[in-house]
């Protein structure tokens, strides 16, 4: 039983990524399959840290769906809730799976912050965590100067005054700039990590932003 069992589910996970790629691929909007991809690897990385007993497969179906409903691939949210509803409705999921995997993907998102809704799962703290590790470090500066570039804003200007524990009013009382970003969001994610590992990466990636903002301003004020 429990070999039919892993073979419906390696199924189910083959499905999924098919569904998600296609989905993916036809939008435009900056939310590619390969940050997909790297959320799945990163999920899977600090499942194997976790001293705690992990559900892979709940872990894995949530990372690959987890930006199905978001609110810039769909008109309205309830509309990108029961796209997902309706995804694994579809596949042969005990109940209790379709639960866990629905509840992490509709509660992981950062909302600028303004999400307090706490996952309670250690399958959802390891993918918010994985999510949230893929908007820092080098990938994710890479994905900032993107983002900015396709928005058409400069990636720095003098003008604003970038520091720490901006609010979000006078965040958005400056014009967006790439740099602006680092404050208003990726700097404040290493605080925000639920698991040891996703803590442990989180600094390595925070310390290389930090440096990057040095350097970055070094080159800016001809101090280099
Ligand atoms: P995710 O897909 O990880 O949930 P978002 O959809 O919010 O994240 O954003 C996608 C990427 O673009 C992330 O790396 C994020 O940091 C970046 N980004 C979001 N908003 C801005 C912004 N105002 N300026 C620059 N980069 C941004
Ligand atoms: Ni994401």
């Amino acid at each position: 039983k429990e070999n039919v069992t892993n073979k419906i589910k390696k199924q189910i996970l083959e499905d999924t990524k098919e569904f998600v790629f296609q989905t993916l691929n036809n939008e435009k909007s900056g939310h590619d399959w390969f940050h997909i991809q790297r959320v799945v690897n990163l999920t899977k990385q600090i499942a194997q840290q976790e001293a705690r007993q992990v559900d892979a497969f709940v872990c894995e179906m949530a990372a690959l769906l987890h930006d199905i409903p978001d609110e810039k691939l769909n008109v309205t949210p309830e509309i990108g809730k029961q796209r997902v509803e309706h995804w694994l409705k579809r596949q042969k999921l005990a109940l209790v799976d379709q639960t866990a995997i629905l509840t992490i993907v509709l509660n992981l998102s950062y909302k600028g912050g303004t999400n307090k809704v706490q996952l309670e799962t250690i399958e959802g703290k390891i993918v918010q965590d994985a999510d949230r590790l893929d908007a820092m470090g080098a990938i994710g500066i890479a994905r900032t100067m993107i983002y900015s570039g396709h928005h058409g804003r400069p990636m720095h200007d003098p003008a604003k005054q970038p520091r720490t524990n901006m609010t979000l009013a006078e965040y958005r009382s400056n014009e967006d700039t790439a740099i602006m970003h680092f404050y208003e969001k990726l700097l404040k994610l290493k605080d925000t990590m639920n698991t040891t590992t996703g803590k442990k990466l989180a600094n390595e990636r925070h310390l290389y932003m930090e440096n990057y903002l040095k350097e970055f301003f070094a080159e800016w004020n001809g101090e280099k």
